[in-house]
């Protein structure tokens, strides 16, 4: 059995510890969950750390009373609409007569790195998606491959510096020392898609409470990702207001009765509302609840397909596109998403669990599951690789102390 790897999830709505552990067979198995509701976090972003913090700690005692191991190091999520994604190219010239080594790869990624990053901005990761070797193009890895000229494609995420560091202080006032920053949607996208999927070509959209993230896949590489600052808190807050109710009859009222198609639900269906003020309760036609819930998550929807047509791969998602997040719950999303998305559409829950699997196989966990997985691959990658990509930084580390680069954490398989 491999020792136990930690992960945490900072959301908008909820904050999530986890740890796993790797099975002789190659499975996850959960040790332990901890969740607690988010403090100091709007929209993804952390705006209060030392509640943050507080809830960090909450989360992390759970997790380790529940499993008996003491959280020290973590992998930890990371999204907002600071984030900004873009795919660039870098070339190395390859020592003539000997097969491509790491340290070619190092010098071509270095290359792809080097696109100008503003002053306030670092780069979380850089991915490489594929590698073409003289002009021979589709090479996953070409090491020991005899040739002359080495090009890489990376998937370069980067994000503001403030917000990246408020994280790391975030977990490191809980106690905890940050051992990469793994951007959510790409977490996601680990525990919730199938390596099919993703040779095929899929879109995870990963609606949470304050963000929706997205993460193309396609050849089994990372290509797109984006943060948008939409979640099932909007649909809340609709609720709210259009029911005059105060915020958390609204959310109960969205997680029993909600829906997404007011045509789905019969005219004649009434509940009973708590209401602001002397009027108490009252009653509503759960139609017009749907009502109020549909008109914002066809506004979700409708971001998520503008955002697959702008990132120019709309053609190349044959298996469509994977929900996730809390409002993937929701009732009736999916048919409603398939029918504005116009492809095939699923709910991803976390795959494959073994252990403590009853609070973290909703879809509102593939995120923090992913996590994990992520810390399983890129230690499985170190594992593979003679130098140590996470060990030995090769220049001033951008995100203080990590270097979340791992090499084949995308590759199919
Ligand atoms: N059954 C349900 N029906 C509708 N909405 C639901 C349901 N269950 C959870 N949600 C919504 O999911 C949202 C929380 O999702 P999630 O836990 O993925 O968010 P988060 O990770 O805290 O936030 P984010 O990722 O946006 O920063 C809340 O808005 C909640 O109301
Ligand atoms: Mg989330």
């Amino acid at each position: 059995m491999s020792t136990p790897i930690a992960a945490l999830d900072i959301g908008t709505t909820k904050t999530c510890a986890l740890i796993g552990e790797v099975t002789d067979a190659g499975a996850l198995r959960i040790l332990g969950a901890g969740v607690t509701s988010s403090r100091g976090v709007r929209k993804g972003v952390i705006t209060d750390v030392k509640e943050a913090s507080q809830a960090i700690a909450a989360a992390v005692e759970q997790a380790e009373r529940v499993s008996g191991v003491p959280m020290a190091e973590v992998y930890v999520g990371i999204a907002g609409a600071h984030i900004q994604s873009t795919n660039s190219r870098g070339v190395a010239a390859i020592h003539s007569g000997r097969g491509v080594t790491p340290d070619d790869i190092d010098r071509a990624m270095e290359a792809a790195e080097a696109i100008a990053v503003p002053q306030n901005r670092e780069i979380i990761h850089a991915i490489p998606r594929g590698y073409t070797l003289d002009g021979q193009d589709g090479v996953k890895d070409p090491v020991g491959m005899i040739g002359f000229r080495l090009e890489v494609e990376a998937h370069v995420v980067t994000g503001a510096a403030a917000s990246i560091q408020n994280v790391i202080k975030a977990v490191e006032g809980a106690g905890l020392k940050v051992i990469d920053l793994v951007l959510e949607p790409i977490a996601a996208g680990e525990a919730a898609l199938t390596s099919a999927e993703k040779e095929m070509g899929v879109a995870l959209a990963d609606i949470g409470g304050g963000t929706t993230d997205i993460a193309i896949f396609i050849d089994g590489s990372i290509w797109h990702t984006v943060v948008l600052p939409t979640g099932g808190i909007h649909i809340t807050n609709d609720l709210a207001v259009g029911l005059r109710a105060p915020f958390n009859a609204a959310e109960e009222i969205k997680i029993q009765y909600g829906h997404a198609s007011p045509l789905q639900i019969p005219e004649d269906e009434f509940i009973d509302v708590a209401a602001f003020g002397d009027e108490g309760r009252r009653t509503v036609a759960r139609r017009e609840v749907a009502e109020i819930i549909s008109a914002r998550v066809d506004e979700i929807c409708q971001m998520i397909l503008t955002e697959i047509k702008r990132s120019g791969y709309d053609n190349l998602l044959p298996a469509g596109v994977v929900l996730c997040g809390g409002t993937a719950e929701l009732k009736g999303i999916k048919s409603f998403a398939r029918e504005v998305l116009q492809m095939p559409v699923r709910i991803g829950p976390p795959r494959d669990l073994e252990g403590f699997t009853d609070r973290v196989s909703l879809p509102a966990f593939a995120t923090t599951v992913g996590l994990v997985e992520w810390g399983w691959k890129q230690r499985e990658a170190e594992g593979a690789s003679a130098t140590p990509r996470g060990a030995t930084p090769r220049k001033p580390n951008p995100i203080g102390g990590l270097f979340s680069w791992a090499k084949s954490a995308f590759l199919p398989g």
